[in-house]
């Protein structure tokens, strides 16, 4: 294994991507890009990262921001806790530590919405300490280099694999850790067959010799989804639509939403419901039908778009208009294409 460590890095020096938050160490560029590359890609990143840093260029500014500004700048990237976590962590970093990120790796673990993950990450780029990476790529990397058939999903795997890491880790240990990943993500990649002609450690590869690196890794079969059916209703207003403020609790907790009732509803239920609540409309028909998969469920939802006579009895909602809409409320990427359907449909509704 020790013998990697010298082709890896010099391949990473010469040939690695160069990414706005690779341009100095500062902790606070480190950290935030970290977060936004856990479950989203890269190239998708960048651009909410440049947007990130010019609203919030230093960790007080995070601390200070506005809860809702800040669940608005990370619309889009989804999994919400992680931007309620950073603004967290950087209250903690503000109180505890006079604002100045903190430099060992326990107290960069103690963090809110910092893991093993990315505190080795920032630990190991930022402050060169030896401590090891160990995501989804560098566990592919590893397993194949040594022809190991063991199982990813096993915590106790991937703590033998992070220790022995840690056991050949060189001084330059941020960038042999970014190597790793970056020839997961770039060469040694998931899906497909990996680039082994232009990898820069094939001699050392036992997958690469012995030809098994498609059935590596081995990773035991996850759990199916659980599947939730949902009804939206996406009520206009002359020009403005009804949104609604999500429970302080759960997924998806304090962000906005179309209204949403449980269950699947047929168009007859739905002008029954509304008649029963004394709701006036003009006009009301279906819209699209989408089904949005988040980590451990997926929700099947269809919507039907309503032009309603006045604003009686629809309650607890908010009439904002679609500029508003757009830029002062966070919608989760669960309902955007409700929101695009709506737009659409006033369009051809002014056109008519
Ligand atoms: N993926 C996530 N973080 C990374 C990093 N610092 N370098 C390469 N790939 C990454
Ligand atoms: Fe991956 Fe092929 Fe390189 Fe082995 S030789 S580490 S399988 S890219």
């Amino acid at each position: 294994m020790k013998k990697i460590v010298d082709p890896l890095l010099k391949w990473y020096v010469q040939n690695k991507r160069l990414l706005p938050w690779r341009k100095d160490k500062n902790p606070y560029h480190v950290w935030v890009s970290e977060i936004m590359l856990q479950q989203t890609r890269i190239e998708a990143v960048i651009d909410y990262y440049y947007h990130f840093m010019d609203k919030l260029p230093t960790i007080t500014s995070l601390a200070n921001c506005n809860h809702d500004k800040l669940l608005k700048l990370w619309e889009g990237l989804g999994y919400y806790n992680r931007a309620r976590n950073l603004q967290k962590a950087a209250q903690i970093i503000v109180e505890k530590y006079k604002g100045k990120f903190p430099q060992s790796y326990e107290q960069i673990l103690a963090l809110p919405g910092i893991g093993e993950y990315t505190a080795s990450a920032i630990a190991s780029i930022c402050f060169s300490l030896k401590e090891a990476t160990v995501d989804g790529n560098v566990l592919r990397v590893y397993m194949r280099l040594n022809n190991c058939y063991d199982d990813i999903s096993n915590p106790k795997v991937k703590k033998k694999v992070r220790e022995k890491l840690i056991s050949i880790m060189p001084d330059d240990s941020g960038n042999f850790n970014q190597s790793l990943m970056e020839l997961g993500e770039t060469i040694c990649i998931p899906n497909g067959i990996p680039k082994c002609d232009i990898c820069p450690i094939q001699n050392y590869c036992k997958a690469f010799s012995k030809k098994t690196y498609l059935e590596l890794p081995v990773k035991s079969i996850k759990k199916e989804k659980a599947e939730e059916f949902y009804t939206i209703l996406l009520f206009i207003y002359q020009n403005k639509v009804a949104i609604c403020r999500r429970n302080e609790s759960g997924l998806l907790h304090n962000l906005w939403q179309f209204s949403c009732f449980s269950g699947h509803m047929k168009l007859s239920q739905v002008k029954e419901y509304l008649n029963t609540n004394h709701i006036e409309y003009q006009k009301i028909k279906k819209s699209i039908h989408y089904t949005h998969i988040f980590t451990h469920k997926k929700w099947n939802m269809d919507s039907y778009i309503i032009f309603l006579t006045n604003t009686n009895n629809i309650r607890n909602v908010e009439w904002v208009t679609l500029e508003e809409l757009e830029k002062i409320y966070a919608l989760p990427g669960a309902f955007q294409p409700f929101k695009k359907a709506m737009i659409e449909e006033m369009i051809n509704d002014d056109e008519a």
